[in-house]
């Protein structure tokens, strides 16, 4: 049994209760800025590379001294130390979770030896491809952890990318994902990664196989050349063909892998120092989640606030809105991280738990959000908190474009908490209503409750090393969350079952037989056939 203590047995969770049930449900953003002049500043969050701007949250000073109450009852710091360290944190899967060893600087954590040595080999290789004249197109093989993180980090670094080199992903084993690619692409010219921590993942090999049978039909020969693996199964990578392999370790969650050989086209695409940038950047956040008292510290106080929402307000989703094209896939990455870490209905001990863990996260890059489910946001029957990310300085050379981008920023989180009464839209007219609808029934439908929380994360620019920063910093709000439910949140048992009977339906596919299969499964098995 773990000595630790579960959130929900701790004096301050009861306490939050009575908080909750005191001042928490009925809070009112407008009162909360009336009644205090510096709220902004003192809601306010400065860690490496990032400003948080909480104050539009249904908390109060209270509400924050209990949540950091409870991160202190639930031993936040001393498994956050313990993390650090190397001491075992998924127990399930009996590894340590040492993430942040890869981008300590050398000699500043466990295995640094190992982690710096692969680093130099990746990056100098990384450099080599850049170089190379014969390369056009560097295709990344791989699935979650090793597709989101290097996908989303590509595509967010895009400014900083080589001028010549196309980078792609390929994870679906939908054939509708390689097989327009490779159409496109001359295998003479290509490179292949193969990324993958197990070198089992049946997408992943079923992709790299028909990448390599692609190759070979073009007449490829130099497949050594032409196909990279990352992985910590070398022995699996070698037995597929491949002769250049870069490992990581099993203390390294695929959601937490891009800062590993499993950042190779990163640093194809950004180069050696764009790479290092972003570790430096992802390092300083390490440091200030470590050292930072928790009541200044960005993460957790974000966890905390992730908590607070989630198990006393009683919110199941939280909607990431982040305002630059080049975070478009930063909602799915933070699918994984969070959804597959904390996604959990027992803690430590294998004990059901009677409250709420992670969140369903979901969104879209702003403005094309604003077109489709903020209705829902500003008018629905749901209060969903929102996150919005402004990046101050773009990479192009329209400002009045980036103006407008940060103007609709600005103005979603003030309608979102300002709202309109029905008196107030009654003074306004509505040119294309109907003549026959009463006035105080559309001054109905064209009011906003108002009083919807949401939090403003701000980036200077979206550098290699604000972006480290950010990223990092929601793996340690992960971490706050799950250490306050009591979880393992670096396990993914919940992903099994469906692996294992994907396994056992794609014979019967071949053949037919539906004998002990449920009769939906059979049902539509067989239509399948038809
Ligand atoms: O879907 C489960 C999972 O194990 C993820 O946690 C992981 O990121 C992904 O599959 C890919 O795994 P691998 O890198 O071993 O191919």
């Amino acid at each position: 049994m773990s000595a630790l203590k579960r959130g929900d047995g701790t004096a301050a969770w009861a306490a939050l209760l009575g908080h909750y049930q005191a001042h928490g449900r009925d809070f009112e953003l407008g009162d909360a800025f009336a009644r205090d002049a510096r709220r902004f500043a003192n809601f306010s969050f400065e860690a490496p590379e990032v400003f948080a701007d909480l104050s539009k949250n249904h908390i109060d000073t209270a509400t924050l001294h209990f949540l950091l109450a409870l991160a202190q009852e639930c031993g936040l710091p001393g498994q956050r130390d313990a993390m650090l360290r190397g001491e075992v944190a998924n127990a399930t899967e009996g590894r340590a979770v040492l993430h942040t060893a890869l981008r300590a600087p050398r000699g500043a954590a466990p295995f640094s030896d190992e982690v710096h040595g692969v680093l130099d080999s990746m990056l100098a290789y990384a450099e080599a491809v850049r170089a190379d004249q014969g390369f056009t197109d560097v295709v990344n093989i791989g699935i979650g952890g090793s597709d989101l993180g290097p996908r989303m980090v590509v595509q967010a670094l895009q400014p900083f990318a080589h001028s010549r080199l196309r980078l792609h992903f390929v994870s679906n084993v939908d054939g509708h994902d390689i097989a327009p690619l490779l159409a496109t692409l001359d295998a003479r010219r290509t490179l292949f990664i193969v990324a993958s921590k197990t070198f089992t993942t049946q997408e992943t090999m079923a992709n790299a196989h028909a990448a390599k049978a692609w190759f070979q039909a073009q007449g490829g020969s130099e497949t050594a050349r032409h196909f990279v693996g990352v992985t910590t199964n070398l022995l699996a990578a070698a037995t597929f063909g491949i002769s250049t392999t870069f490992g990581f370790w099993d203390w390294v969650g695929g959601r937490y892998s891009l800062w590993s050989a499993i950042g190779l086209p990163i640093a194809i695409a950004v180069g050696a120092p764009g790479f290092q940038d972003l570790l430096a950047g992802a390092h300083a956040m390490d440091q200030h989640f470590a050292h930072t008292p928790l009541a200044q510290n960005l993460p957790v106080v974000l966890g905390l606030l992730d908590v607070w929402y989630r198990n006393f307000h009683g919110r199941t989703s939280r909607s990431v809105a982040p305002y630059h094209e080049g975070l478009r896939r930063l909602p799915a990455y933070l699918q994984q991280l969070e959804m597959e870490s904390n996604g959990k209905s027992v803690d430590r001990d294998g004990q059901p738990l009677p409250f709420g863990t992670s969140p369903v996260v979901w969104g879209e890059p702003g403005t094309n959000g604003q077109h489709a489910y903020f209705q829902m946001l500003h008018q629905g029957t749901d209060v969903i908190p929102v996150e919005f990310i402004a990046v101050k300085k773009p990479a192009h050379t329209l400002p009045e474009q980036h103006q407008m981008l940060l103007a609709n920023c600005l103005a979603q989180s003030q309608a979102l908490m300002l709202g309109k009464t029905a008196q107030q839209a009654a003074t306004e007219k509505a040119p294309t209503a109907s003549p026959d609808i009463p006035a105080e029934v559309l001054a109905r439908h064209r009011s906003f409750p108002g009083n919807r929380p949401s939090t403003t994360l701000m980036l200077d620019a979206l550098t290699p090393r604000a972006l480290g920063a950010l990223v990092a910093m929601y793996e340690h709000r992960v971490f706050t969350s799950g250490v306050v439910w009591g979880i393992n949140s670096f396990d993914q048992w919940g992903v099994e079952l469906g692996k294992a009977l994907a396994g056992q339906l794609l014979p019967r596919l071949a053949s037919g037989d539906t004998t002990g299969l449920d009769a939906s499964t059979a049902g539509l098995l067989s239509r399948l056939r038809r």
